[in-house]
């Protein structure tokens, strides 16, 4: 089992951005998060980050030819924009959970859209990092 966890715009920031919404663990963090969890569950991890859109469409349509089994993605801002990003992910029909660190539900109007969700198996909210844990345990059974 093989699965791509990708983070969008400002997420590398997460420690320092807004603590009082997304905490002050750091990406790292999640990163030791995640692969910590697949390293005891027997999952192949790869966990990518970029704040360009170009960069995430380019990630994505790489997956398919790595035969990656199953993608995470907490777009952040890109979300609510992205038509790139669902294109990409319908091009490749690879599985796929969208994830928010925050409850982007109770928060304002223009984050109640969004594009990437489409094409999402599952959308996670307001779990924190947890979220993600939940969204590969997802995929896993799938
Ligand atoms: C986010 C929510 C988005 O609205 C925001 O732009 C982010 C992070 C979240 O994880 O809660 O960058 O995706």
């Amino acid at each position: 089992m093989k699965i791509l966890v990708l983070n969008g715009p400002n997420l590398n920031m997460l420690g320092i951005r807004e603590p009082g919404i997304y905490g002050n663990s750091t990406y790292d963090d999640l990163v030791k998060k995640i692969t910590d969890h697949c390293n005891a569950k027997g999952i192949d991890v790869e966990c990518k980050q970029s704040n360009h859109e170009g960069t995430l469409v380019d990630y994505i349509q790489q997956a398919y030819f790595d035969k990656v089994d199953g993608i995470v993605i907490n777009p952040g801002a890109y979300t609510h924009t992205s038509v790139a990003l669902l294109d990409a992910f319908k091009s490749v029909s690879i599985p796929m959970v969208e994830v928010h660190i925050s409850d982007v539900s109770t928060r304002e109007a223009f984050r109640q859209v969004s594009y990437v969700s489409y094409a999402a198996s599952r959308t996670i909210m307001g779990k924190g990092f947890d979220g993600y844990i939940e969204a590969i345990e997802y995929l896993a059974s799938m």
